[in-house]
């Protein structure tokens, strides 16, 4: 694809700076993002040119691992400075790369242009912020730093292309050599990313691409005493298994959330119902980060005005093909099924609906959005993660009891606040339980640099450092007090 502006190469050490995404109000922007949802509206490309090893024997498996073991203490040897340049290199690939991977998502993993866009900026930001941050590991008087030698990446379908490049050049910045295991229905999108990374010179031994089923990834994979890292995005349950399968493995793992969004009557009404039907709403709801819940505090819960204003802005969102540049909501990546079903279509005790879902094809992956009112303190819907297009609206009497609302689940990935009261916000970041607290934004797309992300509580197990923030590379490796410090 012809990238409508100029992909210079960045050089090794140059400072950090966000990565800029496609802009509609640009012609040129407008005409290229069109050709690049015409290629993905006929995209049928299999895997099959890729270096994709999926792994069905064993002794495959066991050299494989073997070889990036050691091509990753090779790699980890060499001085930061010379990976962080690779990085360097690495994001102007993916830069050039931009509506390959764009077309790869829309066409694999349900991604509209909007969603998938920032996405590319992301993966962008992760490779030229951990460039920076690995050349600060040369340089810490007093202790030396000693990278894992083989870490292996296991990163979830939502987020096909960053949250995979976050944990590989993550790894890579910090000396590891990777496996990547990507998520079964969004293989193409790792594959494509990890071609992306060997083109810019990432050695082929040190990061390698992994399909296997989701028992040999559990009880081989994690098993293997040469993998000394993990690096995983998915269900809590899965990152404890992990670590019940192996006590001396450390796992980075940013895990589910619940999360919501106040708004307070001091609010901007107009704002609050523009970030919460792109927190609930953007790529369908399935993101880990999505506020699923509004709790809306005293009179904005009878406010006609603000519940008009919010049913209006969801039932025009335009669902639909990914491919379609004016649709806002996508399919589903897989059927619906139990707990995203009853999510769509079963009220709870008291609740009603405000918009009712509807499904729109045979096979239940295209849905129309939902809002469901009257969710009680305690039920399912106030603490269980749906992970599709259904917001629950909570009323609140007050601000502090919107708080106890927001901290009584077992999460605490993201959380949103919608005030302009000074006295308001200062109490609520003070009180809230989430690793990502949003004042006047949304709950989704953190800025790499900007917005460190990361959970805590049941949305993260181990070492509890953000990704895309000053100490993520320092949990991908072990510190050892150097000879000269004492
Ligand atoms: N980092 C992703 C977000 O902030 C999950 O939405």
């Amino acid at each position: 694809h012809r990238v409508p502006r100029v992909v210079a190469a960045t050089p090794p050490d140059a400072p950090f700076r966000n990565a800029v995404d496609t802009d509609p109000a640009v012609p040129e922007h407008r005409a290229w993002a069109a050709e690049v949802l015409e290629r993905a509206a006929r995209s049928d490309e299999g895997v099959a040119t890729l270096e994709q090893h999926t792994v069905v024997d064993e002794q495959v498996l066991d050299r494989l691992l073997g070889e990036t073991a050691e091509a990753g203490r090779a790699w980890g040897a060499r001085p930061a400075a010379e990976r962080a340049a690779v990085l360097q290199r690495a994001g102007d690939a993916l830069e050039a790369a931009r509506g390959r991977l764009i077309e790869v998502m829309a066409s694999e993993a349900a991604k509209t242009f909007d969603q998938a866009d920032p996405e590319v900026s992301e993966a962008i930001d992760f490779a030229r912020y951990y460039a920076e941050r690995a050349r600060e590991l040369d340089h810490v008087d007093g202790a030396r730093f000693e990278p894992a030698a083989l870490t292996l990446v296991t990163p979830p379908w939502n987020f096909p292309v960053a949250i995979p490049a976050g944990g590989v050049l993550a790894a890579l910045a910090a000396g590891s050599g990777v496996v990547l295991k990507p998520a079964g229905p969004a293989s193409r999108c790792g594959a494509v990313l990890a071609e992306v990374l060997w083109s810019a010179g990432v050695p082929q031994d040190v990061l390698t691409l992994l399909q296997v089923d989701e028992e040999t990834l559990g009880r081989r994979l994690v098993a293997d005493p040469r993998i000394d890292r993990v690096v995983l995005t998915g269900a809590w349950e899965t990152a404890r298994l992990f670590r019940d399968f192996r006590h001396d493995l450390p796992v980075l793992a940013e895990t589910s959330g619940k999360n919501a969004m106040v708004v307070t009557p001091s609010a901007d009404l107009d704002l609050a119902v523009k970030e919460l039907v792109a927190s609930a709403f953007g790529h369908a709801g399935q993101k880990c980060s999505a506020a699923s819940l509004a709790i809306l505090v005293g009179p904005v819960a009878r406010s006609k005005r603000f519940l008009g204003q919010l049913v209006d802005a969801v039932s025009s969102l335009e669902v639909g093909a990914p491919w379609v540049a004016t649709t806002r909501m996508g399919p589903v990546i897989e059927p619906a099924s139990g707990k995203l079903l009853e999510g769509l279509t079963t009220l709870g005790p008291g609740e009603r609906w405000l918009l009712e879902p509807k499904r729109l094809d045979r096979e239940g992956r295209l849905w129309t959005p939902g809002i469901r009112t009257g969710v009680r303190r305690g039920s399912d819907f106030h603490r269980t993660e749906y992970f599709g297009p259904v917001l629950g609206i909570m009323t609140a009497n007050d601000l502090d009891e919107a708080i106890a609302m927001q901290n009584e689940v077992a999460y605490g990935l993201t959380a949103g606040l919608q005030s302009l009261e000074p006295e308001e916000i200062g109490r609520w970041i003070d009180r809230v339980e989430a690793g990502n607290v949003y004042v006047n934004r949304g709950t989704t797309g953190a800025i790499v640099g900007r917005q460190p992300f990361g959970g805590w509580k049941r949305s993260s197990v181990g070492a509890g450092t953000k990704a895309g923030g000053p100490n993520y590379l320092v949990g991908l490796g072990t510190w050892h007090r150097s000879a000269t410090a004492d």
